[in-house]
């Protein structure tokens, strides 16, 4: 039996947890796609999503994983046998495919960290023009998207207990207080308010069935759902811990980060007369113009700060993301920790290449326009599709939680650590949701996003 090792205790866990769901999702992607899906009707829906379905399933994930104390594929296998192992393989292969993409933005923003505190990030006319070329040449983003794998690997590769917990510990308050002052700075701008009305203040007839897709797919990934990353990290938590209120804090402050990125985007967007709906680059075009303004020493030191902490908050998530396939390996395949986390981010890094390569690089056109996939690029397809099998991964969640485990097992593993649970309101939601609300609403925003994104749903309805 391999010795497991545990979190040393609530915090920790907390922080990690945390630390696996504030990444890029929230910073880079959330904001952007809010920003494409009209705002505040998006905020509105994508709030829904985290209370009633996200919620609940993570209480749930976390809960398998503490059950069974084993990686993604052990734990289901270990609760539910036969074949419903293939469930958290299933989680692993989706977590993988993302890790391959996210590692290459999580470079990108490397690359930005270092250009604007060491060379003349500031001094650029055009920041659009200025990121398409950046994506666009290989030499830099290999340089950097390699060096945060290896950065990645070295802190797994120790096990993750004091590495991670350290630097969250410093990273997650540094990345609060950052964002908060440059929202007040953002605020301060003429026309900041225009921007404020677009994120706060709903348009109901701007909901459409993008807004719930894009929504369901962004509440998932962000708080790093579906692919036993939570399940993995739950089976290190001591049994007295509370699983529920643990979930509760994780959200919110998942959430929390989310939205105070939008309120820190919009504002600057609409003061800068630009539009919000610039899709993936957003963030990349929008806040270094920020930090230009502010003059070159403060431009560096904020602009500076703002890229290191996303750095970091892309870290805590790829080391979760690593972490995954290295649970199962060394559980299952008894193989050693170091080899398997190296093996692992070499092979990882070679499957992001063509993502790499795929955002208008010279010689690659049929990354930059793949044929199968409408002309859209290969990393636009990766992401797509670990979305889709985020969302089907939820749906078997569910099933195997209602109809293999039971619900009432659940809820016994949810009450260890949290006396009240069984007779509190809590225990009820949870019940409806994992039961009805969420394979219902998973199950059927699954078959849209396969009709949406494959077969062109346009073209149907
Ligand atoms: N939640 C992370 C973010 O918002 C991304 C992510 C998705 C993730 N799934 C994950 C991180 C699994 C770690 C493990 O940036």
């Amino acid at each position: 039996m391999t010795e497991r090792a545990k979190f040393s205790g609530r915090i920790g866990f907390i922080l990690a947890a945390a630390g696996s769901a504030v990444g890029l999702g929230n910073i880079w992607r959330f904001p952007y796609l809010a920003g494409k899906n009209g705002g505040a009707s998006f905020l509105l829906i994508y709030l829904l999503f985290i209370a009633f379905i996200c919620f609940p399933i993570m209480t749930a994930e976390i809960a398998i994983g503490r059950k069974a104390g084993l990686n993604a594929y052990g734990s289901y296998k270990k609760i539910g046998s036969g074949s419903w192992g293939s469930v958290g393989i299933l989680g692993i292969i989706i977590g993988i495919l993302v890790l391959s993409f996210y590692n290459v933005v999580a470079g990108w923003a490397f690359g930005y960290f270092i250009e604007i505190v060491f060379s003349d990030l500031l001094s650029v006319k055009d920041y659009g023009t200025h990121f398409a070329h950046y994506v666009a040449d290989p030499s830099d983003n290999l340089f950097f998207s390699m060096g945060f794998m290896i950065l990645t690997a070295l802190i797994v590769s120790q096990g993750i207990q004091k590495g991670i917990e350290v630097a969250n510990k410093i990273m997650m308050p540094g990345l609060y207080i950052l964002l908060i002052a440059l929202i007040v700075y953002s605020l301060t701008l003429p026309g900041a308010m225009k921007g404020v009305e677009f994120y706060l203040i709903p348009d109901i007839t701007e909901i459409t069935r993008h807004t719930f897709l894009d929504g369901v797919r962004q509440a998932f990934f962000s708080l790093s759902l579906g692919m036993g990353a939570l399940l993995t990290y739950g089976s290190y938590l001591h049994k007295d811990q509370n699983i529920v209120s643990s979930a509760a804090i994780i959200t919110l402050a998942d959430t929390m980060v989310a939205f105070l990125a939008g309120l820190m985007v919009f504002p600057l967007v609409f003061s800068a007369g630009q539009s919000p709906a610039e899709g993936p680059p957003l963030v990349f075009m929008i806040l270094p113009k920020i930090f230009q303004d502010m003059g070159p020493i403060l431009g560096r030191i904020v602009g500076g700060s703002f890229f290191l902490m996303l750095c970091f908050a892309a870290l805590t998530s790829t080391i979760s993301m690593l972490e995954v396939p290295t649970a199962y390996l060394v559980d299952e395949k008894k193989l050693p920790r170091k080899k398997t986390v190296w093996t692992l981010a070499t092979v990882v890094f070679i499957m992001g290449l063509p993502s790499l390569l795929s955002q208008g690089t010279k010689g690659f056109d049929m990354l930059n326009k793949l044929s199968f996939y409408h002309g859209r690029d290969f990393m636009t397809f990766i992401s797509d599709l670990a979305d889709m099998g985020l969302t089907l991964s939820g749906f078997l969640l569910c099933i195997f939680v209602t109809y293999r485990w039971k619900l009432f097992n659940m809820h016994e593993e949810l009450a260890i650590g949290s006396p009240g649970y069984m007779s509190s309101g809590l225990h009820h939601f949870i019940n409806f949701s994992i039961r009805i609300i969420c394979p219902i609403a998973m199950g059927i925003l699954f078959t849209m996003l396969m009709l949406e994104k494959f077969f062109g749903l346009d073209n149907i309805f």
